[in-house]
Formats: C-alpha cells, structure tokens, sequence
C-alpha cells in the first residue's frame, strides 16, 4: 500500500485482474451490481474518493461531480463515454479516460455476428424450433438476405465501423460510410470504401445500415421517421454504437408497418428498459449490449482503466495517459 492511501471506487464487480491491479495502488471498493445506475447513490458514495472507475450506465452527471470533495480522475469501462459530463469534469480539474482500441475487434466480430444472424432470420427460426414447429424442410422457409454484392452502410467509421467493414469485405459487401469527416484515404483504399458525405443519401444507398457513431447532440435520434423511409424496403439496420441514435418508438413503428425488413440493435436509449414496441416486432434482434462481452476484451478493458487511475493517481502528467480524454 503506498504511503498515501488513494481510495478507489469501482462501481460494479468487473475482472479481477484489473481489481487486484487497483489495489496495488490504492484501497478499494467494488460497488454491488446496478448499485450505481442510480445516480442519488453515486451523489451519496462519491466524497472521500480519489478515483472512480465507472460503467456506461453509471450517469457521472454535473451533480455526481460537484458532490465529489477529492476526485481525480473518472475512468469508464467502455470506449463511449455519453454518461460522464466530460465539460463539467474538465472544468472541477478531474481527468476523464476511456478505452479504446483493446474493444475493436471483439466488437467488430460481433457487429458481424448481428448481421448474419439478422439476414439469415437465426433468432426467429430458432424459435420456430423451440416452439415444435419444425414439421421438415421447407423450399420457402425463412429465405434470408445474401450479404454478398449488397451494400453496408455505416454511419461513424472510427475504429470500430472500420473493423465491421474489413469483416463485411470478407462476406463479399461493398462498403459505403458517412463520417464527420473523411478516414485516412489508404483505409479507404484498403476497404474500397466510398464516402457519402450526406448520411440520408448513404441511407438510400444502403441494403444494410450500420450505426458505429458516438452518442452526442448531432447523432441523436439521427434515425428517424423520414430517414427510415429513406432506406430500401428490403433493408436491414444494425446498432451497437447507443441507443438514443434511434427514434425508437419511430422505429418500432416502421418495423411493423415494414418500411424496413429488419433490425438488430445491441443498445436501447433507456437500459435497462426496453421500449415495449421494439419487443413486439417479430423482425428484430435485440440484446442485452453485449458487443465487447469476451473475456478477453473485458479483462483489456478493465485493465486500460485501471491503468489510467493508477498513472494519474501517481502524479502522471496527461500528455502521458494515452486513453485520457482531451478537453
Ligand atoms: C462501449 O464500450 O462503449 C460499448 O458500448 C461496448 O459495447
């Protein structure tokens, strides 16, 4: 334990590794499961910490910051960071990490694994079995999307809609991405990606919709009503960036009135509830945001973070914490 003992909150139990790692630097506190999705109990827990290592649905809003006496750093186990008021942290002097890069590829795998399962309709055969309804094969039954020669369209083309769009590649698709701004140009050369600098026209153009974008003013509900007309008839949408990208009473809506064929979605805009009309629309997949779930990228994850802490804790200058956020 180091001379002056920094105390560390970690809001849910996450891997050990990372935890024993923390605890070389400091004493720490592992939250119960859900605890902190409340934000009362963070604004009742905060005071007293050096360090807090919070989850995506841990809302460290503007009063769970001010209610903290000795904070330096927030970390959060995820790449997005829409839960943390970065604005608000920067200005109290209290850095901000995330963590990038070690959930790319476990999330472009799954992100792959959503779209297969989605075209090939893997949910609601599987269930036709379950039920006893699998009588023998069928000439008609459940015909699916071929992915190949079809179009993926993805909206925010960071590191995670590029690691989609190299799977995708492989599956035969032709990649088309809308971005804030372009990627660098032998990226798009090595994906044969076209830029579309208008996302409603990328929506046009794409059998397949992608949503890779962070959570911000600009991207919420980007998919809405009139974007979802937009699309083909025959076209699928996939989102494992967050939630409120989508309209999702809008979506749910043109689901069942099929403007579009089907969608998967990983994140809902208010986890852990679901809107109760997504759950009725036999065309969906929907799961419990689960893109970076290995035990690999969990155990990477909770180790960028913990790292983090342990540098600024340490006295560490920024420009040293590769995964802090900017201000
Ligand atoms: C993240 O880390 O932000 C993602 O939501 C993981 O699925």
């Amino acid at each position: 334990m180091p001379s002056t003992t920094h105390r560390i909150l970690i809001t849910e139990p996450i891997p050990e590794k990372a935890i024993d790692f923390l605890k070389q630097h400091g004493e720490v506190t592992v939250g119960e499961k859900g605890t902190y999705q409340n934000q009362e109990h963070l604004i009742r827990d905060i005071k007293g910490y050096d360090a807090l290592l919070c989850m995506l649905s841990n809302p460290v809003n503007k009063r769970v910051l001010e209610a903290a006496d000795r904070l330096k750093i927030v970390a959060n186990f995820a790449v997005g960071y829409d839960n943390i008021d970065v604005e608000t942290a920067h200005e109290l002097g209290i850095k901000v990490a995330n963590t990038p890069d070690v959930l790319t590829e476990a999330c472009g795998d799954y992100a792959m694994g959503l779209l297969m399962a989605l075209s090939r309709k893997f949910n609601e055969a599987e269930a036709y079995l379950r039920e006893g309804n699998f009588t023998g094969w069928e000439p008609l039954g459940f015909l699916g999307m071929e992915l190949r020669n079809k179009t993926l369209g993805i909206i925010g083309m960071g590191r995670i809609g590029q690691a989609f769009a190299r799977r995708a590649r492989a599956f035969g698709m032709q990649i088309k991405y809308h971005n804030r701004s372009r990627i660098n140009p032998e990226i798009e050369k090595e994906l044969e990606a076209t830029y579309i600098a208008d996302h409603y026209e990328l929506a046009r153009q794409s059998d397949v919709l992608s949503l890779n974008c962070p959570l911000t003013e600009e991207t919420h509900h980007l998919v809405d009503r009139n974007l979802l007309e937009i699309m083909p008839e025959h076209a699928l949408l996939v989102n494992i960036s967050r939630g409120a990208v989508i309209d999702e009473a809008e979506l749910a809506k043109a689901l069942k009135e099929e403007v579009i064929v089907g969608a998967a979605l990983d994140v809902f805009e208010n986890e852990p509830e679901v809107n109760p009309e997504l759950l009725k629309t036999p065309n969906t997949l929907l799961l419990p945001h689960i893109a970076s779930a290995t035990h690999e990228t969990r155990e990477a994850i909770g180790m960028l973070a913990a790292q983090a802490i342990a540098d600024i804790l340490e006295g560490k200058l920024a420009s040293e914490v590769p995964n802090l956020i900017r201000p």
